[in-house]
């Protein structure tokens, strides 16, 4: 892993950083700071707050302090130089793109990608002009010759839902860095403890907080993190952070902020025109969830890959899609870029097929049946039938959710509790 900091290492950054010990009380758990609007000192204040020429918050929309403690964890986690919190994953993808694209631009997007993702970008992008231009995760020279004139950023998940796909992502950062554009990685499946995007030629990073990092499925939230390095400056490509901008008095995103432009942009315009920001409640949780990723995290790995193991060898299993595996097509790509563990979403087809599938769904005891990754507890989901039904037969087997496929999200319980449950409910599903 990356040193991060001269000093600490990654589990003492999840505990510390961005939550010092309140100075006024001293409290030790950080506030909530649950409010929306700050006194201003005076007008003078207020008025150098809305100019962007004084840091400090004026109004939750755009900063809070605790979303802000957020921000910072994050962005230190991925050793990047800014942070910006959105309120679901979702809304951190559409505000990684905001700054870049405008109408008639175009974002290349890999096709293994969640099926939320494959639609937003597919569809709701349309009606803002925005085109998503869909090439084969596998295949880094297919990005290549998708880059055109219009091209302002490549998409991509590194450890893709529903599962078992690792991208080649120094390929594609070259691709990436080679054509001009950023590349954007959602980093959800894997987070920042197997690995770091930004580390092997990435510029941004999103997350859904929703999944791991919150932990425990009780707190909706995204994040988008700058690298702070990709070249904005004078650039004609990014006009809205390389040329002035009339609503801060002329001001030039790049020039003022630097390294910081990306992220300042993402405050002063995005946040504070789309309004997808984030509840301090959920910011919170989110801060308290992190603290414990590292443990989790490796309880998550070693528990699914016993349990992929344990599929493969089983007569009513017809294949198991975990890179972790020998087995597995990314099995080498999985050990370059996340050596810790391949996360713990994979996917399994059920001999028997659809049928079959949708009995085990209804016969397990510890798994629950829900829509939802990086919880704890064990889950389970038939994605043709939920989370990727919106997409054709042909998008679907893209995506590795075909009519056969279940889905498992492996929790931190005791792993010889899950293959059992697992073991009884594949048995009844042949009946
Ligand atoms: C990889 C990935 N990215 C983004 C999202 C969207 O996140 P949210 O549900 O927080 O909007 C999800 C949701 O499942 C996801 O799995």
């Amino acid at each position: 892993m990356r040193k991060l900091h001269p000093q600490y290492g990654f589990n003492t950054l999840a505990v510390h950083a961005g939550t010092a010990p309140d100075p006024t009380t001293g409290a030790r758990s950080f506030p909530i700071y649950q409010t929306s609007s700050y006194v201003f000192d005076d007008a003078d204040h207020a008025a150098s707050l809305f100019n962007l020429q004084a840091p400090g918050f004026i109004y939750s929309r755009l900063t809070n302090p605790t979303v802000a403690a957020l921000e910072e964890k994050l962005a230190t986690l991925e050793g990047g130089r800014g942070g910006t919190v959105t309120s679901s994953g979702h809304a951190a993808e559409t505000l990684a793109l905001f700054p870049l694209m405008a109408p008639g631009m175009e974002v290349i997007v890999a096709n293994k990608l969640y099926g939320g993702t494959i639609n937003l970008m597919g569809k709701s992008y349309r009606k803002f002009g925005w085109n998503a231009v869909f090439v084969d995760t596998d295949n880094p020279d297919d990005f290549r010759r998708a880059v055109t004139e219009k091209t302002r950023a490549i998409f991509i998940e590194n450890l893709a839902n529903p599962g078992g796909v690792v991208a080649d992502l120094e390929a594609i950062a070259k691709v990436a860095n080679e054509a001009g554009v950023p590349l954007v990685v959602d980093n959800t499946m894997a987070t920042p403890f197997l690995s770091q995007p930004l580390e092997w030629g990435a510029d941004i990073v999103v997350h859904s907080t929703t999944k791991f990092l919150s932990g425990q499925g009780n707190a909706l939230g995204g994040v988008v993190i700058d690298s702070g390095k990709f070249p904005w400056l004078g650039n004609s490509k990014y006009p809205s952070l390389s040329e002035p901008s009339p609503e801060y008095n002329g001001l030039t995103f790049a020039e003022t902020f630097g390294d910081l432009a990306y992220t300042m942009y993402s405050h002063a315009i995005s946040l504070r025109d789309l309004g997808c920001s984030q509840s301090p409640m959920n910011a919170w949780i989110t801060l308290n969830g992190i603290e414990t990723l590292p443990l989790r995290i490796e309880r998550h790995c070693s528990n699914a890959l016993e349990v992929a193991l344990f599929l493969e060898k089983h007569q009513q299993v017809e294949w198991v899609s975990h890179a972790g595996l020998e087995s597995s097509p990314y099995y080498d790509l999985g050990k370059k870029y996340l050596p810790d563990g391949t996360g713990s979403v994979f996917t399994f087809g059920v001999k028997g097929g659809y049928e079959s599938g949708l009995k085990m769904l209804e016969t397990v005891e510890l798994f629950s049946h829900v829509a939802n990754i990086g919880d704890t507890h064990s889950l389970i989901l038939h994605p043709a039938s939920t989370t990727h039904r919106q997409l054709s037969d042909e998008q679907l087997i893209t995506a590795g959710a075909g009519a056969e496929v279940i889905r498992l999200s492996i929790g931190i319980e005791c792993v010889e509790d899950l293959i059992a449950d697992l073991d009884q409910a594949l048995e009844r599903s042949k009946q």
